[in-house]
């Protein structure tokens, strides 16, 4: 039987899109609710003889827990994707999201902790998929006008590249930035979950989420003080028209529920940080 699936959780849908444009099915596995990363017991249970990767999403920045997820995919012959669009900078165990799996991808869009423009980058130690990629990123052409493959359109512009080299020069302050930012608002703020730190982990808070059972109504009032706030993820991926799956995971639901992500960007001053945690203190 031809391996078919992949085990994802909650995520922006990109993720899962992902899996489909490679031929695949997404299959949705649950998180643990504390750090939205998948659950690896969810995971392992959701292994069928079809599944052929687990793709953890490093979210808002928190290492997923790789140790587990890798161990597992190793037990079941599996390969590990890993969805590192949000967490450039991130680490547990002192080594980098994105060499614990066979390979991974980082975004830079310009939201992320660093951007060029438009675009992003696979990482993989496998010399196999690393010819692939160079050729699935330029038609395919092994050499000018040579197609080995079906390829895409996916290639670099040279300014992408030079205003990523500046934005590299600039991650580990601007990361500094958002850890001393969340580190402050943990301390601080009251009254609501704050994003707690997997042992071991670097978190890069490409988002401070926080949660709060009537997040709805929090929201407001901090729109209300002239502080913006975003929700990642207001619906799960799996409920959405593109996928429509009636599965039930009801961490990532809850979530979704719950969830706001609050300012954390390497810009904010003092002043901003102090009127951010009165507002939610309130
Ligand atoms: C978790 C996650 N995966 C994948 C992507 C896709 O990245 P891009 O928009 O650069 O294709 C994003 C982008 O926001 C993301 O947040």
């Amino acid at each position: 039987m031809p391996r078919r699936e992949a085990k994802i959780a909650f995520t922006f849908g990109a993720t899962a899109h992902a899996v489909v444009h490679a031929g695949a099915t997404p299959v949705f596995a649950d998180i643990t609710p504390e750090t939205f990363t998948l659950d690896p017991d969810a995971a392992a249970a959701a292994i069928t003889p079809r599944t052929a990767a687990i793709m953890p999403v490093h979210l808002f920045g928190q290492p997923a827990d790789m140790q587990r997820l890798t161990a597992l995919a190793e037990l079941r012959g599996l390969v590990v994707v890993e969805d590192a669009a949000q967490a450039i900078g991130a680490a547990l165990d002192s080594t980098p999201v994105g060499t614990f799996g066979h390979a991974a991808a980082f975004s830079f869009y310009p939201t992320k902790n660093m951007h060029t423009i438009e675009g992003g980058m696979i990482v993989t130690a496998d010399n196999h998929v690393a010819h692939r990629l160079r050729l699935l990123r330029n038609q395919g052409m092994n050499g000018r006008y040579e197609y080995e493959i079906v390829g895409y359109h996916a290639r670099t512009t040279d300014v992408s590249a030079a205003i990523g080299r500046v934005q590299l020069a600039a991650l580990p302050r601007r990361n500094a930035c958002r850890q001393a930012n969340a580190a402050f608002l943990n301390d601080q703020l009251c009254g609501v979950i704050t994003p707690p730190l997997r042992p071991g982990a670097v978190h890069v808070y490409h988002q401070y989420v926080i949660r709060h059972p009537d997040r709805d109504a929090l929201r407001q009032h901090l729109a209300d003080q002239g502080i913006g706030t975003d929700i990642h993820y207001p619906a799960p991926v799996h409920h959405s028209p593109a996928y429509n799956v009636p599965a039930t995971l009801p961490h990532t639901e809850q979530a979704t529920a719950e969830v706001l992500s609050l300012p954390v960007h390497p810009h904010l001053t003092a002043l901003d940080l102090a009127r951010i945690v009165a507002a939610v203190n309130r």
